[in-house]
């Protein structure tokens, strides 16, 4: 599964919409009832209202009716370059992972795979 999920995340990163920061990201969510979802980084001229890979997978998962995610892989790398070298998720992507997946949830990098708890250890939660 995280082979697969790897190349879903790396398929999705075609569709980046990446014009002001050329770095392109894929990412490809597995739902705790088996379903996929993928999503790429989406930029705008007003640049904080860009939405990274990851929330857009998420999201995606979640207004489909997932509740529960259990592993994440992420594909990253400027724009015409392969996605080799591994792309981590910012914090807030962290964050919204610990929203939808528990502290075991898988995030798949290039090199290598964490858990939520290796990557957000300590994280707000009300
Ligand atoms: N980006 C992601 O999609 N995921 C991350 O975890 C970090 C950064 C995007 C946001 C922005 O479109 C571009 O990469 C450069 O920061």
């Amino acid at each position: 599964m995280r082979e697969t999920l790897l190349q879903a995340a790396a398929a999705a990163r075609e569709q980046a919409y990446c014009p002001y920061s050329h770095f392109a990201v894929g990412a490809a969510v597995l739902t705790e009832d088996g379903r996929i979802f993928t999503g790429c980084n989406v930029e705008n001229a007003s640049y904080s209202l860009g939405c990274c890979a990851e929330r857009t997978a998420i999201f995606k998962a979640v207004s489909e009716g997932c509740r529960r995610i259990t592993a994440i892989a992420i594909a990253g790398a400027p724009a015409g370059m392969q996605p080799d070298a591994p792309c981590p998720p910012c914090g807030a992507c962290r964050q919204v992972m610990a929203e939808f997946g528990g502290a075991d949830l898988l995030i798949h990098l290039t090199d290598r795979s964490y858990t939520l708890a290796e990557l957000l250890p300590v994280q707000f939660a009300l």
